[in-house]
């Protein structure tokens, strides 16, 4: 076999057979097949897609290629929840307490961010003394005592996502359902829970920027969980505008805090998580979404989440001191307003254009190697459907390394549009697919 004949074979918009997409996947993951022949093929891959039963072999070759987790200990008991990739999104830190809380497991190996989307081990990071790294017997232990353990996902898991999603990124083949449906998927299979909620972000600070788009990677990845013998569903979810308030790792934290504790929150952040939460103790506990949702309400409400979440945090060795009135915690050196220069409604944000400036702002990484400021990032005091006055205030900015915000406030001005009508509001969750 070479992987010349299997390139032109793609070019030519024929199906992959199982043993071709095997010599494709383990061949590069060893090195045998180079970037160049990769590269051609991935674009091959964009122009002319996959069948079903391509993506499936893809995505077990690719969750094969490493470790697999093995949740067993947990029965079918063990969930995950994943999301596709947006701004301000903190729903792990708020949905794996509760659904810990309902007797389930939330073992979660997770990662970090990059561009204008946050990662959850950055956000945990940002807690002092929280370690994102543990031996394996230890992440079982703290997943059966507490129900929740979050580490981050070493090079071991799913070797051959690493590999291809970084040519990816620079070969222009990120955007292709196919190939992100096999990347997501290998990872969630690898990961070992038996029931999956994927969280489909859409719009304009998501991967997918039209319902359609997202609908199609919502049933490709539910149709692979289920042959894959996973329980599983989709979330369709409206990612126009940040979820929520805060962007930026400790900003984020806070903020998840406040909701658990059950202050005032953004009630975007609230329904997003309280529909994620409930799906995933439909799929774990085998009862109905309506059933789920009044239980997660109640461990909200009387709190025994936060309780869990506190429990959490200090098992796997977090200062929860910092969450105490008075705390520094998501304060930072540098503070500054973003002022609005017109009156009139927000009618509309670029969400990963003010993602983007919350990276500038420190908050995230423009490229691997950089160095996250904790507690840089952003708060919206206003959103989309607010009447603002000219010369309001309509975000606070702020950062511990990066001084200038001027540039950086014109920036986030630039990615809000307003007008004198009050724009039609939008559902925050769209679809579920089950
Ligand atoms: N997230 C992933 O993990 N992989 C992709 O290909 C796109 C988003």
């Amino acid at each position: 076999m070479r992987i010349y004949d299997i390139i032109d074979k793609k070019r030519n918009g024929f199906e992959l057979t199982d043993a071709e997409l095997e010599f494709f996947v383990s061949g590069y993951v060893e090195g045998t097949v180079k970037d160049y022949q990769a590269s051609a093929l991935l674009m091959a891959i964009c122009i002319n897609g996959m069948t079903d039963a391509e993506i499936m072999r893809m995505t077990l070759l690719m969750a094969e290629s490493g470790d697999m987790l093995d949740l067993s200990c947990f029965g079918d008991l063990s969930v995950d929840k994943h999301s596709t990739g947006g701004v301000g999104d903190k729903t792990t830190l708020i949905i794996s307490p509760i659904v810990a809380e309902l007797g389930l497991t939330v073992a979660k190996l997770s990662g970090r961010g990059l561009g204008h989307t946050g990662g959850t081990i950055d956000k945990l990071e940002s807690i002092p003394n929280f370690r994102i790294e543990l031996p394996f017997d230890e992440f079982i232990n703290i997943s059966k005592n507490c129900g929740v353990c979050v580490c981050s996902a070493g090079k071991e898991l799913v070797p051959a996502d690493k590999k291809l999603y970084a040519l990816r990124d620079v070969t222009a083949t990120v955007s292709s359902i196919p190939l992100i449906v096999s990347s997501i998927m290998s990872k969630k299979l690898a990961g070992g829970a038996k029931s999956i909620v994927l969280d489909v972000k859409t719009g304009s600070g998501a991967f997918m920027k039209t319902n359609e788009e997202s609908e199609e990677l919502a049933r490709r990845m539910v149709s692979i969980a289920k042959r894959a013998g996973r329980n599983v569903s989709a979330v369709i979810t409206n990612m126009d505008r940040p979820l929520g308030r805060a962007i930026g790792n400790s900003l984020e934290v806070m903020e998840a805090v406040s909701l658990l504790r059950g202050e005032e929150s953004d009630n975007d952040l609230k329904e997003v998580c309280i529909t994620l939460a409930s799906e995933l103790v439909s799929l774990g506990k085998g009862i109905t979404y309506e059933e789920s949702r009044k239980l997660v309400l109640k461990v909200l409400n009387d709190k025994s989440a936060y309780n869990r979440f506190l429990k959490w945090i200090e098992m796997q060795s977090g200062d929860i001191s910092v969450f105490n009135e008075g705390s520094d915690f998501g304060k930072a050196d540098f503070v500054s307003e973003v002022i609005a220069k017109e009156s009139g409604y927000i009618s509309s944000v670029n969400a990963s254009g003010l993602g983007i400036c919350a990276m500038h702002l420190g908050a995230g990484r423009a490229s691997k190697e950089d160095i996250i400021d904790y507690s840089a990032g952003a708060i919206l005091l206003k959103k989309v459907g607010d009447y603002v006055e000219k010369g309001e205030v309509i975000a606070r900015l702020q950062s511990s390394t990066v001084s200038d915000h001027k540039k950086i406030a014109e920036q986030w001005l630039d990615n809000i549009t307003f007008s004198k009508t009050k724009p039609e509001s939008q559902p925050i969750i769209y679809k579920i697919i089950r």
